[in-house]
């Protein structure tokens, strides 16, 4: 069998790149090892920036992010008894985000490449994936399918999409790949609860008993994540526990944590990690395969849709015997991850009380607070980050 573009992974970015590249009149085969309802049903992010809307809305993919999506204009800081607001629209001219979850997004791409390609357009429940050849002109992308027939496909580029556990990264020779990472010593318990957002906006807490994000999915539908231990045990974690653990740190006088049924919960640890360059020979890495950032700032799938909106182009460029943006694509794509790493980082040591620290680290992170919700400066340098920077250029939003 022969493609243009082998794509492993359908995530975010595997499936966003399939039908980028559709549009361009570029041929894939995307391959992934879960099944559809696994993928369709995987809690993740919940935050899109203001150019992943408009990239979803220029792709023709945001019927209904147009109609669900819930537009906020800023997020609420809360410190020392205190809840402040960041008000985005007003200290970056006008930019919003979106609260639009990760399994939607991945629900309308997949229907819309159904309808677009046939059931053949995604191959779910592969086994055995393997790439090769990626130093040649002609990489091969292997795979068994689901009724165990064995195939080989030649490929004139491979994209790595099978986020941070896949094969495409440590396909790479390890001389040729810089790796540099970060764990942090504490985890993200996260929920999804029936039951109304007590907030309008997101509320980012920090507490002396650690940090807490209220966030939503809808109005009857609530996403909450509480800071525990790295080797916390969810079973430790009875929903109760959790309501009264919550409830604690987003206390304030007048103001009550709503409580309903937990339909979800898991623990994510917690890592900065960036492997570069992103490119080796015809692979070409997107999204979590290539770099993780700790959630606090909602930058990881905002980084995946970035990355094809990038390597679309350069490999339909590259299909037609033009080199250059696929050339530029690691540098591009880099520069960007670099910056989203850093304000990862950056809300992340600012919002969580790392195990057995000394008054010394609060007290800075306090006076850090206090710093971003007093200075105009300080506060659009939090407003441009959340909402993405830089904003995506109008070329790659052209299709
Ligand atoms: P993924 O979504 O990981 O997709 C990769 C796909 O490749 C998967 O479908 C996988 O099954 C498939 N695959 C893997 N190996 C193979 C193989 N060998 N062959 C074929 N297919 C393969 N970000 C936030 O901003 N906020 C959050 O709250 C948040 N929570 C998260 C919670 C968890 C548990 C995780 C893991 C991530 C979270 N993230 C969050 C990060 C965000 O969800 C990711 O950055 C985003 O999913 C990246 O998209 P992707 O397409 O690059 O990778
Ligand atoms: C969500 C996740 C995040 O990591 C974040 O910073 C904000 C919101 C969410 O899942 O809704």
């Amino acid at each position: 069998m022969r493609t243009q573009v082998g794509i492993v992974g359908a995530g975010p970015a595997g499936l966003l790149l399939s039908h980028l590249l559709a549009l361009r009149g570029i041929e894939s085969v995307l391959i992934e090892i879960r099944s559809r309802e696994y993928c369709e049903a995987r809690q993740r992010a919940g935050v899109l920036e203001d150019g992943s809307v408009r990239l979803l809305r220029a792709a023709g993919l945001a019927d209904r992010l147009n109609r669900q999506g819930i537009e906020h204009g800023g997020i609420y800081l809360q410190f020392a008894g205190e809840r402040h607001h960041i008000d985005f629209r007003e200290l970056t001219g006008g930019r919003t985000v979106t609260v639009y979850a990760q399994t939607e997004v991945v629900k309308d791409i997949i229907a819309r490449r159904l309808a677009d390609a046939g059931p053949e357009a995604i191959k779910f429940e592969v086994t055995g994936t393997e790439v090769a050849d990626l130093d040649t002109q002609q990489p091969k992308l292997r795979y068994t399918s689901k009724d165990g027939t064995r195939h080989e496909v030649t490929c004139d580029a491979i994209a790595g999409c099978d986020g941070f556990h896949g094969i495409s990264r440590p396909a790479i020779p390890p001389a040729v790949q810089a790796v540099t990472e970060r764990d942090y010593p504490y985890a993200w318990l996260g929920i999804l609860a029936d039951v109304p957002p007590s907030t309008d906006e997101l509320i980012y807490a920090h507490h002396p008993r650690g940090f807490a994000l209220h966030s939503l999915r809808g109005p009857t539908i609530s996403r909450l994540y509480l800071q525990v231990g790295s080797d916390e045990d969810i079973r430790d974690w009875p929903d109760q526990r959790i309501w009264d653990e919550l409830s604690e740190r987003f206390a304030l006088p007048g103001w009550e944590l709503k409580q309903g049924p937990v339909l979800d919960k898991s623990i994510t640890p917690m890592r900065s990690f960036v492997s570069s360059p992103m490119r080796y020979g015809r692979l070409f890495l997107a999204g979590d395969a290539a770099h993780i950032v700790p959630p606090t700032g909602a930058k990881g799938l905002n980084l995946a849709l970035a990355d094809v909106a990038y390597l679309a182009p350069a490999l339909a460029d590259l299909a037609r015997g033009q080199p250059e943006l696929a050339d530029q694509y690691s540098g591009t794509c880099l520069s960007r991850v670099w910056r989203s790493t850093h304000f990862s980082w950056w809300m992340t040591t600012m919002l969580h009380r790392t195990p057995g620290a000394d008054d010394m680290e609060r007290q800075l992170q306090l006076s850090q607070l206090r710093y971003v919700v007093s200075s105009q400066a300080a506060a659009t340098s939090l407003a441009e980050n959340y909402t993405g920077y830089p904003p995506l250029p109008a070329t790659i939003l052209t299709l």
